[in-house]
């Protein structure tokens, strides 16, 4: 079984994205080849700083590499050292309906009210789709807020298979089962995210311990003082007893249980102290590996040649069943 996915490089990573995502990453890579790729062409169809960038895609190699992505298990690499990525998304643009994309909600969102709208940001799902597809992906492990994505990808696969004979295998979005979309702190009707949420209810990965416990003592909850998971009705207790049931292993309802009778106080105190256990052998590892700038480069290079070797012979017969005369 082939398994895929991609995380931005830029925004500092929260949460949401380590239980919405990365520990799934970590938890696959047994289960059959698992690539992994920073997907640092996507970050330029918003605005975004040069050398940011640069600084943010080593952080990040550091940061998968922290929670657990091993070298010899998994291959991670950069999308732009891979450049069959880039080509992919061109060929796909051909059997992607322009109607298609303009429907994506992430583009809706991303670009609403802005001056200046990239047409890279409108196109962003058909590179995600190459990436899926040039690996011949089986599943994808993503949070909730890629759903849509997932589908294009998927219907792109078909798409060209029924145009140009059948080539890619049509791949699974596999999503968590607890912590696949993960809210605000302080605004709990909406998704934790570095871009749209507030920063005081957004907990990095790499916030300091009393920082982390601070967004957790502050956060919002809902009227009433049961402890109950109901995400309709009271979406902030309900967040914080998903966080509280990942970061301890504990399911739901012993949650419920344990916190019967006692106020909110007790868990959102109990919850800033599990994440922080959660996330200080993260931070600790992070901390290592991130100085020596010379090995995390030398582990992607590896990484990047591995994955051209894995996607090589789709992007070939790619061209060769669109009718391109090859060298
Ligand atoms: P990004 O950093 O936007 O590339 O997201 C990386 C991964 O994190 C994707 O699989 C997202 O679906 C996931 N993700 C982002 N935000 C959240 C959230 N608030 N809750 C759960 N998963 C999330
Ligand atoms: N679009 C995804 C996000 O915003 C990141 C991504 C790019 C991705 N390529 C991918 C996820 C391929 C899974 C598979 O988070």
């Amino acid at each position: 079984m082939r398994v895929f996915s991609g995380i931005q490089a830029t925004g500092e990573k929260h949460i949401g994205n380590y239980i919405g995502a990365m520990r799934n990453y970590a938890a696959t890579q047994d289960e059959g080849d698992a690539d992994f790729c920073i997907v640092d062409l996507h970050s330029i169809t918003v605005d975004y700083d040069p050398q940011d960038l640069h600084d943010r895609t080593l952080d990040l190699a550091a940061l998968l590499y922290a929670v657990g992505l091993e070298p010899d298990r998994c291959t991670l690499f950069l999308q732009s050292h891979v450049s069959g990525h880039a080509e992919a998304a061109w060929l796909l643009s051909a059997v992607t309906g322009f109607g298609q994309l303009g429907r994506m909600t992430q583009f809706k969102e991303k670009g609403e009210g802005k001056e200046f709208v990239s047409a890279g940001l409108f196109t962003y799902p058909v590179l995600m789709a190459g990436d899926i597809l040039l690996y011949q992906t089986d599943i994808v492990p993503v949070g909730d807020d890629q759903r849509q994505h997932i589908e294009l990808a998927r219907d792109l696969a078909e798409r060209f298979n029924s145009r140009y004979g059948e080539l890619f295998k049509v791949p699974r979005g596999v999503f968590p089962e607890i912590g696949a979309r993960i809210m605000d702190l302080q605004e709990p009707t909406n998704k934790m995210s570095t871009t749209g949420g507030t920063q005081q209810g957004t907990v990095l990965v790499l916030d300091p311990p009393d920082v982390i416990r601070r967004k957790f003592k502050t956060a919002v909850t809902d009227s009433g003082r049961e402890v109950r998971y109901l995400p309709d009705e009271k979406p902030g207790v309900s967040n914080l007893i998903e966080i509280f049931s990942v970061a301890t292993s504990m399911p739901i309802a012993d949650v419920e249980a344990a916190y019967d009778g006692r106020g909110y106080g007790d868990l959102k105190g109990d919850v800033g102290e599990a994440v922080v256990e959660l996330f200080r052998p993260v931070q600790e590892k992070y901390a290592e590996l991130r100085p020596d700038e010379g090995e995390l480069r030398r582990r992607l290079h590896v990484g990047a040649e591995k994955a051209r070797e894995t996607s090589a012979p789709t992007l070939e017969a790619m061209y060769r069943r669109m009718g391109f005369v090859r060298p």
